[in-house]
């Protein structure tokens, strides 16, 4: 049976007033989201404190993101941030041993560079692997850096820059022929595509519930392969880390036997009302049927794009790009602002516009962007 895209796209409000392409910002608010924050609030109203439902919403996360990474329950565990997720595995790791190098690339996020550089002060060695000339990293230059002293290799699977989407299933291959282990962040591709992580043989892989998700800020996850979680015990911890969270035992530190190990502190409890029902959106649509569309109306978007003599640095072959569309422009902030004042949403980063595509987009949203663009290229284009 196919999607009825159209009736899914009638539960995001905003989409009648603007032409939203910025998921990889933040997501539209789902009809279902906003009252999941309403019957929290509701309960507060009418009950105080709901602690034995809030500590259950928490699980029912925990399943939910399973069920999209494709893994069991127990190798997750919620976090309040993607950074809070990469903390707790860095607080675990050992960098003494021969095995100082941690792997990461050119395209990172900041923060899963900035946290990686913060061990070199415990004795990691951070190497970065830098795109080729034609501004993607093939799976070659990954060949070339990782060896019998990498420990990790820290990857994103799409950059939040241009697009890019990584060869993580080649790049975990490579590691694991070299005794390393990979941990993918799939912040910019989780809930726009499947993301299977026992597919791509990864370790760990971290994201956050606000983006392509359909949830919000304030909730994120770490996914911990189960063969490795009880060789890792992270100092980064908390009472909710514990085996038994009722202990309250002030004489040792007991972690969970399971990936909730890498947890901390009290659950973001109205964040997890909201990201339980984001999920539900993402495993009721299904994530195969979400990147079938996506990939077509990213797609549609490069070629319309290329058609204006605009075309975007986003690589064109389906299998390297993520859910993101990025224009260079010789005013980003300036283009940014423009494409605003005509009530279409984007979001820029460096030199670059970028049009970031959910299922709820529509092939009109796609064009009317082009459209636009065109009308706007004289002023915005990229210097030649
Ligand atoms: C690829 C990627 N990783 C990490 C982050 C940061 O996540 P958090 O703020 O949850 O730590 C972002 C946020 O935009 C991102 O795009």
């Amino acid at each position: 049976m196919s999607t009825d895209f159209e009736a899914l796209r009638r539960r995001f409000p905003v989409l009648e007033r603007k032409t939203y392409l910025n998921s990889g910002s933040y997501c539209a608010l789902a009809d279902s989201v906003r009252d999941a924050f309403n019957a929290y609030m509701d309960e507060r109203l009418a009950i105080g404190a709901n602690w034995d439902v809030w500590v259950m919403k928490n699980e029912a996360v925990r399943t939910a993101m399973a069920r999209v990474l494709r893994v069991t329950p127990d190798e997750i565990a919620v976090t309040a941030s993607a950074s809070a997720g990469i903390n707790a595995l860095a607080s675990a790791l050992d960098f003494t041993g021969p095995r100082k190098k941690v792997l990461i690339s050119d395209f990172e996020f900041p923060t899963n560079a900035q946290i990686w550089h913060a061990q070199e002060r415990l004795g990691a060695e951070v190497v970065h692997v830098p795109p080729a000339a034609d501004g993607y990293i093939p799976l070659e230059s990954f060949a070339r850096q990782i060896d019998d002293r990498t420990q990790l290799v820290a990857v994103t699977q799409v950059c939040f820059r241009n697009g890019a989407r990584l060869d993580i299933a080649g790049i975990t291959r490579l590691a694991h022929e070299r005794g390393a282990r990979v941990m993918v962040d799939c912040y910019q591709a989780i809930g726009s595509m499947t993301v299977d992580a026992r597919a791509l043989d990864v370790d760990f892989a971290v994201g956050g519930m606000l983006k392509y998700l359909l949830g919000t800020a304030g909730i994120g996850f770490l996914y911990v392969r189960s063969e490795l979680i009880r060789e890792l015990v992270p100092s980064n911890t908390g009472w909710f880390a514990q085996q038994d969270i009722a202990a309250m035992d002030i004489r040792a530190n007991r972690p969970s036997s399971s990936a909730r190990r890498f947890e901390a502190g009290t659950p973001p409890v109205v964040n997890c009302f909201a990201a339980e029902a984001g999920l539900k959106i993402i495993l009721e649509t299904g994530t195969d049927a979400i990147g079938e569309r996506v990939r077509a109306l990213t797609r549609r978007c490069m070629e319309g794009l290329a058609g204006i003599g605009w075309p975007a640095v986003t690589p064109a072959d389906d299998g390297r790009r993520g859910p993101m569309v990025a224009v260079p422009s010789s005013d980003a902030a300036g283009l940014f602002t423009r494409l605003m004042e005509q009530d279409i949403v984007t979001s820029f980063r460096d030199n670059n516009i970028r049009a970031t595509v959910h299922f709820y987009n529509s092939e009109e949203d796609i064009d009317r962007f082009v459209a636009a663009m065109g009308a706007n290229r004289a002023r915005f284009g990229p210097r030649s």
